[in-house]
Parts: structure tokens; sequence; C-alpha cells
């Protein structure tokens, strides 16, 4: 690599370092003309949004004859799967299902890598305690232990065993940093945090990720500390490359160098390359003022050309570890692309994942499962959808292959099954004639299943919004429903949560079902009908209103806790502070027991292990399956803590009648945090341990830890 970098011209070096966006999907405000022409003549390392065997080959050829004849990669937003699609992250995540997760991450490696492509810009694990943030729905939610465990799981599903594997892609490990936490939950907006909040909260997904393996990092929009993320040194050079030992290269995110003359900290696009450059960025996603100002910087003195090598080297060693020196075109096989896209096998994954991606968020009487013996009538404007089904960021996926509720239920109940269909309205816009035909059909059915929610274009990037109840027009059509007396349950689809205030008091049945990808609708007429149960945890809490917002389980106590009888205590007066439903919140159609919760013993030390453990029993008439949640609370310490935190979790499937004992082993590990330095230690004192089916309902015990650790 060195000899071949010895070889390369400032130009073809600055050329590695410029990642340009082809037109197969448009992701951001700018083109980047004449790709061919630029991959020819070496000033382009890597493109995106271009993809199938046939046209990376095409500009692979291209990139072959230019005078260095070094490969391209080729990258894309491959966030749930890439021709299948699987649910969005967010609702995934709510399985808390990590072989699950990896599954997914490799079947999306194999089919992406099947279409040319070596790299994907996933997983997107910015925790966000916001869900007027659109783009909720790309991450795994509001915890930051659960959110490195997915971390970590997705990128070993990428990545693989070894990069040279031609079914192997690389991570990107996004979006760094803090991108989850923009004011006011606005996408792109300012972000503003404590650096203790950054090492509690924000920062441990990406760094699991990185620890992981994962072999590329992409910046945030986002200012921190008043330095935009692709501008500053502190997070990508002292802390990322630095503290955190990163060895792989950082690219940033789309024009974000040059918007750093919007930022208002740089004056020009030279200035703004200079910073990022020198900040540790590798390469510039679409500006191209690397590709347009390093060279004059280079040789006015102004840059050090020793840090472009620095980053030249990063890449081009990737592209070796990929294999694509040794064959470039091994991942531009059409008949290995036929054979692997939307594959029976990678559907019935799909399948499994929309499964376990559901939430139960309520179940009145056990009003669900249905009964296949009723006339059922299907009423919202989702209900025949499949773009919807398939959510924010579907690279490849195509609806054409994608399952609508409808088409779901009616597979489901089969010849016998008599299933009338009425949008109702559209999904932002009332519509008086759909309207009657819908309450027509309610009048006409034993049942009403109504699906409302969000459509597609409502989250995701550029997608925030104020008011995260239904469309008013949906929640009308559901009130009219509602009127003519028959039995209803609510289905809701989402990218992000909602405020089901208003829903919770009028429905006794809610299924929140996501956006669950290709075999959506299979899957959820297998839960509505109760072929499948859901097991699905929240991961991310729903609020009672948006004026809760942002929130989270793990905050901290206050000097003043809520006392329902003292005036003068932290609250609300229009509202409890709870969500409506929390994190770790999810119903199944089983019944159980737990025992009170019991520990090994009163004391730890240092090194030590403490079990602490419960009996679950099903008490109720099926097999049904539950997890369990241990948080722990550090009662005292140099810093406050958070009330409580996750640290594990268990799920146990259980026959009528059975019971298990559950138990967690607590270590060290589960009691650390950053102390005052920020640096990890445990401290002596007295702990909570807290076992539970959701974060809100548990049973605790305490125990006491000796000593001190770092
Ligand atoms: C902007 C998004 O923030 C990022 O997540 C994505 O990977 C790039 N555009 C490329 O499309």
């Amino acid at each position: 690599m060195r000899v071949l970098l010895g070889g390369m011209s400032l130009g073809e070096k600055v050329g590695q370092l410029n990642l340009l966006a082809g037109a197969m999907d448009v992701t951001g405000m700018r083109d980047s003309g004449d790709l061919e022409g630029k991959v020819l003549s070496g000033e382009c390392g890597a493109v995106f949004n271009v993809y199938t065997a046939g046209a990376t080959r095409a500009l692979q050829e291209l990139a072959l004859r230019s005078r260095q004849g070094i490969p391209l990669i080729f990258g894309y937003d491959v966030i749930h799967g890439h021709r299948t699609i699987f649910p969005h992250p967010l609702g995934l995540s709510c399985s808390w299902n990590l072989g699950l997760i990896e599954r997914c991450a490799r079947a999306a490696a194999v089919e992406a890598a099947a279409d040319g492509l070596h790299w994907v810009f996933s997983p997107m694990v910015d925790i966000s305690h916001d869900p007027r943030w659109g783009r909720v729905a790309e991450g795994a939610g509001e915890d930051p232990w659960l959110g490195s465990k997915i971390a970590v799981a997705m990128v070993r599903g990428y990545q693989g065993e070894d990069l040279a594997d031609p079914a192997a892609v690389v991570a990107c490990v996004k979006h760094f940093a803090l991108y989850g936490a923009p004011l006011g939950g606005r996408d792109y907006h300012t972000v503003d945090m404590s650096r203790r909040a950054m090492e509690e909260t924000y920062f441990p997904p990406y760094r699991a990720a990185i620890d992981a393996g994962a072999r590329t990092v992409m910046t945030s929009f986002n200012e921190i500390d008043g330095v935009p993320a692709s501008g500053n040194r502190w997070l990508l050079t002292e802390l990322l490359r630095g503290n955190w030992g990163f060895t792989g290269w950082i690219v940033t995110d789309y024009t974000a160098v040059s918007e750093m003359k919007c930022h208002g900290t740089a004056g020009t696009d030279g200035d703004a390359a200079r910073q990022a450059i020198e900040a540790g960025v590798d390469m510039d996603m679409v500006s191209e003022a690397f590709a347009g100002e390093l060279p004059e910087l280079v040789k006015s003195g102004a840059v050090d050309e020793a840090l472009i090598d620095a980053a030249v080297m990063r890449v081009l060693e990737t592209k070796w570890d990929l294999g694509l020196f040794a064959d470039p075109f091994a991942r531009c096989d059409e008949a290995k692309a036929a054979a692997v896209m939307l594959s029976g096998q990678t559907r019935q994954l799909a399948r499994e994942a929309a499964r376990e991606a559901m939430v139960l968020l309520k179940n009145d009487n056990s009003l669900l499962p249905l009964s296949k013996d009723l006339k059922v009538a299907l009423i919202g404007p989702l209900g025949e959808s499949r773009r919807d089904m398939l959510g924010c960021w579907i690279a490849a996926g195509d609806e054409a292959h994608a399952v609508a509720p409808l088409e779901g239920i009616r597979a489901v109940l089969g010849e016998r099954g008599q299933v009338s269909f009425a949008p109702g309205c559209e999904v932002n816009d009332a519509n008086a004639e759909w309207l009657g035909q819908a309450i027509e059909a309610a009048n006409q059915a034993d049942l009403v299943i109504l699906t409302l929610g969000e459509s597609w274009q409502m989250s995701g990037e550029a997608a925030s919004r104020t008011d995260i109840r239904l469309p008013m027009c949906q929640r009308d059509l559901a009130r009219q429903i509602l009127e003519t007396g028959k039995p209803c349950v609510l289905v809701t689809l989402s990218g992000r949560p909602l405020d089901l205030s208003w829903e919770d008091s009028a429905f006794g049945a809610i299924l929140h079902a996501w956006a669950l990808g290709t075999e959506g609708g299979h899957a959820l007429a297998e839960v509505l009908f109760g072929d499948a149960a859901p097991v699905g945890k929240l991961t991310m809490g729903f609020p009672r209103s948006v004026g809760q917002l942002p929130m989270t389980y793990r905050e901290k106590p206050t000097g003043r806790p809520f006392d329902p009888a003292s005036a003068y205590t932290s609250k609300y007066l229009d509202s409890p502070n709870t969500p409506l439903f929390p994190f770790g919140h999810g119903l199944t159609y089983g019944e159980f027991h737990c025992s009170a919760v019991s520990i090994d013993a009163a004391e730890m030390s240092a090194g030590g292990v403490i079990q602490v453990s419960l009996v679950i029993t099903n008490i109720g008439k099926v097999a049904a399956t539950e997890s369990l949640q241990l948080y722990l609370r550090d009662l005292v310490a140099s810093v406050s803590r958070p009330v409580k935190e996750l640290r594990g979790f268990q799920r146990v499937t259980l026959a009528p009648g059975e019971a298990r004992t559950v138990a967690f082993a607590i270590t060290d590990a589960d009691l650390a945090f950053p102390g005052r330095d920020l640096l990890p230690v445990v401290e002596p004192g007295e702990f909570e341990a807290m076992i539970g089916v959701s974060s809100a309902v548990f049973q605790s015990v305490r125990f006491t830890r000796l000593d001190a650790a770092v």
C-alpha cells in the first residue's frame, strides 16, 4: 500500500478521499455531476447510491482504467435490509432479540454484497429521548446499554468474520456524535450537551460498535460544544482515535464539510476542508471541498500532506481487506444476485423479525387474539398500503414485493375468511365519501380492525413533527367507527412512538406495529389472529403528550422527587410525569405470575458476583413468552445516578403451569459509571436491583457494595 501511495499524485490521493453520489437514489441536496468522468480521472475513490451488479461493474471498469487503477468502494444506505426489508431499526430493536438482529444484518449484507455493494451506512446508533425527531425510526431507542448490544450485533452481522468474504460489507457507525439530541427534536438542529450526558448516555453505543470492529464512522451534522462534528478535532482525533483506539476511516455525512460555512465556523470551502482534515476526517461525502481545495492547501503549506497520506492509507487498507485489489468484481455477480435476492429463507427471516417487532400496548379483556370465524372489517388508510409497511430508507426494496395488512389478513384467514376493507380517510386528509363507506363496512361486520398511523414519509430524515398524535382525520375516523358500537381493535403503524393518550382512553386493545417491512402484512395477521403471540417490548417509551419531551426512564433523581401531597415537587400541573407506555413495556397473550425477588448475598466485594432471581410461572391457558428485565440503581454516589438503568434481560417461554427460576448475575461492570472525573468507577454503598416486566412494573431488593473498584 505504501508503494502504491508513493506513486500517487496529490490529486489522486485526494481523489481517494472523495465520496460521490450516483443517481439511482437521491438521499441529499445535491448530486455529484459527471460521476463517470471523475471516476475515470481518478478524482473519486468511493461512490454511493449506485447498486446492481451491472451498474457497479460499469463504474468499476472505469476506475480500473484510471491512471492508478484503484478500485472503487460502493456504499449505500442499507438501513433495515437491502431488497428484502426488515422492520425499521426501532421496531426491530423491540424484539430485544440480539441473535435475530444479527441475522437480519447478515441477510441485508448478503443481498447488498450481491448487488455490488461493499459498504453500508449502518448501524445508526444515536440514542434519542425525543420522538419528535423523525430519525428515531432508524435507531435502537432510548437506552444506551441495550443500544450498545444492538450496535454490536449489527456490526457483526454486516462485517462477518472476514471482510474478504464476498458476502461481507463494511459497517459505518453513525452519526458521530450526539445526532439524536437536536433541540426541540428538530432534525439538523443544534445540540447542547454536558460531557457527563455524552459519557453516560450518548457515547456508549458508538464505542461498543467500534470495539466490535466497525471499520468506518460517519460524522453527524450537528455541532458539539460549538464546533461542528466534521471539524471537531477533540471528537474525532482525541476521543475517537486517541482514547477509543479507532483505526478505521471517518467519512462525513452528506455535504457536512461545506455545511461548516452555514454553521458559521468556516468562511470558505477551503477553510472547511482544512478544518475537517485537521480534525481527523478521512473522506468527504459529496461536498467536494476536499477534492476542490486540499491540493491547493497542501501546495501553499496550509495543510500537511502527511494528514492526507494517513487518510488515504486508511481507505486503501480497507479496500485491500475487502479483497478489492484481488478481485474488484467479486461482488458484481448477476447470477448470484438473482439467487439471493428476496429468497424464501430471507423472507421467512423478515416475517420472523416482523412478528417479534410488534408491541401489544394494551389488551383489555383479552380482546386479542381474534377469532377467525368472525366477519371482519379492516378500516383505515394504511390497511391496503404496501409502501407504508416498508417505512423510511428502503434501499433497493420495492413495494411490489411487500405484503399489506389486508393481504396478510386474507392469507391468514384463507378460504373461510370474511374480510372487507375501507380506507375511511387519507393518511392526512378527511374524505366524506370514504368515511361513509367505512361506517357502512363497520356496521356490516362483527368486528373492526382499525389500521391507523403514519405514512412512510412521516418519519426518517427531515421528518420531525411537533404533534405526534395520529392525524386529526384519523382520530375523527376512529371516533365515528367507535360510535357504531362494534368491537374494535386498534393497530398503529409509525416510525416513532406516538402520543396515543386519546386512543388509550377509547380502545380496549392496541397493537403497535411500526413499519414491519416486506413480510409485515403476514406477520401482523398472524399476531392478530393468534397464529403467533406478540413478544415485543418497547425500547422507547410512548409519552402522554409532546409536552413531556424529551423523556427517558433513565432520568436522574431531583432534589424534589414527585410527591402528590406536596405542591413544591417536580411535576406538571396537567399531566403525570410518567410515560403512557414505558420503556420495556409489552404484553402478550399469556398470563404470568412473578414471585418476590431474592438475592444470594447481602454484600458484594470487588470482582465478586451477586445473583438476583425470581420464579416466574405461566398461570395462563397457553404456552407464552415473557421478557424479564434487570434494572439497577446506585442509591448514594459521588455523582447523581439514574433512578434505574437496564443491565440485563432474559426471555422465557413457558408451558401452561410451568415455572422457572430466572437469575441475573451482577458484576462490577454492571455497577460502574463515569465518576466525577468521567473515568469509570464502582463506589461502595447501597444498590437497588429491580427485576420486572417493564421499567415501570418490577420488584426490588437491596444489597451493599463493600469496596470501590476502578
Ligand atoms: C444523510 C443521512 O444523515 C445519512 O444517514 C445517510 O447515510 C447519508 N445522507 C447518505 O445518504
